[in-house]
């Protein structure tokens, strides 16, 4: 049999998709920076039939590019660029769309890895809970997607992680043999927790299937203020003065003048607080009961507010929020930037902030630098629009961080875009380690090539 006919007889012939134009938008990234061909696009809708996928695939010896939502930012969701002899299938996991009942009493909740954010968070919703993390891309990001990268965004500070979120996960092995671990025992010492190993794995050893995740307390009341500060180090020095006062923060998040104007250009809207500051800080808070007077106190007393608007209501929220994640689509706007996503510890956040311009400067003297990100986690989100030379804009953004102490991915993963700078933020043994746990899960080296580490290297 074909692995053709292997894939139709797994998943039913409307699910392999052969006709280029069909598979086009699987083959090509959010970005537009990432693309490569396909031998074939499978939308399995089980764990039985992901496990026929790739069992099939493995008796063809073709390797497998997991794909969820689509919305990854380093390359790992679509195939090789370039011409190659043995083209990948790509798994499409989004049919894999189930979700369980709350367990109002456990916390937790089973998903399917084809959930999306957005359909997870109103389900807890729905339940009197809710899900710790959220990320600009809800609409389309999926559960295992934001797993397998290990996903971070705006509630980090409160809630944590994806990874602390994961309390159990079933996944298929590159052969086609199945591990399910989903009961969420609240304590569980029993060896290896593969779970978590899966966790920021990028789709290289295994595909999720399902995971059974933790659940936080719906938070009644919210407010958001959009706070102008003088620049990055007082910035950081804001985040720990309403830190110690404010024990319902849950956001705080770092844009400069130049991104907001951005922004407010690309949405038709007059940027607030123009002229107040280099720096802004959008502070959220919650809590049962109304968090405004705490808000307004903490911003009074903090020495590094030179401005700020605040808001309560569901939709004027929305608008301060928009201003902050709304970068992403105004950048993209603009041309396909070369997106670098790092952290250092935070006393170094001011000097990565100021050492930028001369290194992406020194590296391509026509690029255009816009910086944000997540305050609290001195994670900084670097794109850098119209560069020349992407490789060596990269590598000089990734060198600085590198000196600077800190990771070259925060929260996007590696991908294939980081792959060939992965010893700048780990050791040979780690990586070592990495290859050994990849051989052990993968021998055949058919899931994600060429993410993490590049092919042949
Ligand atoms: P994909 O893009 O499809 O895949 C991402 C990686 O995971 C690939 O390597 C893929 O092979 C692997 N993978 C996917 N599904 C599986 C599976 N079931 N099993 C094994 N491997 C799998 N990220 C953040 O961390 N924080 C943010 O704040 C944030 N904001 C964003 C805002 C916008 C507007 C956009 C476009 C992206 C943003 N992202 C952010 C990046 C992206 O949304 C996350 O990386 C997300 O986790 C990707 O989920 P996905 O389902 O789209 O995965
Ligand atoms: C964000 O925090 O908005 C993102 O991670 C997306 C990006 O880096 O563009
Ligand atoms: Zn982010």
């Amino acid at each position: 049999m074909t692995l053709e006919a292997a894939l139709r007889s797994a998943v039913g012939p409307e699910h392999v998709l052969l006709d280029p134009d069909l598979r086009a938008s699987y083959e090509t990234d959010w970005t537009g920076r990432f693309s490569g061909g396909s031998r074939a696009v499978v939308r399995p809708a089980t764990s039985i039939e992901v496990a026929n996928v790739l069992a099939a695939c493995a008796d063809a010896r073709v390797p497998v590019v997991v794909q969820g939502g689509n919305t990854g930012l380093v390359g790992g969701s679509v195939p090789p660029p370039g011409h190659t002899d043995n083209p990948p299938v790509v798994l499409v996991t989004r049919r894999l769309s189930e979700l369980g009942e709350v367990s109002v009493t456990a916390r937790q909740v089973t998903a399917g890895a084809g959930v999306t954010l957005f359909a997870l968070t109103a389900h807890a919703r729905a339940a009197g809970l809710d899900f710790g993390v959220d990320l600009a891309a809800r609409d389309s990001a999926t559960i295992g997607g934001m797993v397998a990268t290990n996903a971070g965004g705006i509630r980090v500070l409160r809630h944590g992680s994806m990874r602390e979120q994961v309390a159990g996960a079933e996944a298929v092995l590159a052969d086609g043999r199945i591990i399910s671990r989903l009961h969420g025992l609240a304590k569980d010492s029993t060896g290896y927790d593969i779970g978590q190993l899966l966790a920021g794995s990028e789709g290289t050893l295994a595909v999720l299937t399902r995971l059974r995740l933790r659940l936080v307390p719906a938070e009644r009341e919210r407010a958001v203020a959009f706070v102008a500060v003088a620049g990055t180090a007082d910035a950081v020095d804001l985040l720990a003065a309403l830190r110690a006062e404010l024990p319902g923060l849950c956001a705080a998040e770092l844009c400069f003048a130049a991104g907001v104007a951005l922004v407010a250009r690309h949405l038709g809207v007059r940027p607030p607080l123009a002229g107040a500051g280099d720096a802004y800080v959008l502070v959220e808070v919650a809590g049962q009961s109304d968090p405004l007077d705490g808000l307004l106190a903490a911003l009074q007393t903090s020495q590094q507010v030179l401005d700020a608007t605040v808001a309560t209501a569901a939709t004027d929220r929305a608008q301060l929020w928009a201003l902050r994640e709304g970068h992403t689509e105004a950048i993209s706007a603009l041309g396909v930037p070369v997106k670098l996503d790092v952290s250092v510890p935070v006393d170094r956040l001011a000097e990565l902030v100021d050492r930028l311009p001369d290194a992406v400067g020194g590296a391509d003297q026509d690029a255009q630098l816009v910086i944000f990100g997540h305050l609290a986690e001195a994670n900084l989100h670097v794109n850098v629009l119209h560069a020349g030379d992407a490789e060596e804009v990269t590598g000089a953004v990734l060198s600085l961080v590198a000196t600077l102490g800190g990771s070259i991915s925060s929260e996007h993963g590696v991908g294939r875009a980081k792959a060939q700078w992965l010893a700048l933020s780990r050791t040979e043994t780690e990586i070592e380690v990495m290859r050994s746990i990849k051989t052990a899960f993968d021998p055949l080296g058919l899931l994600n090539p060429g993410v993490l580490w590049p092919v042949g290297s």
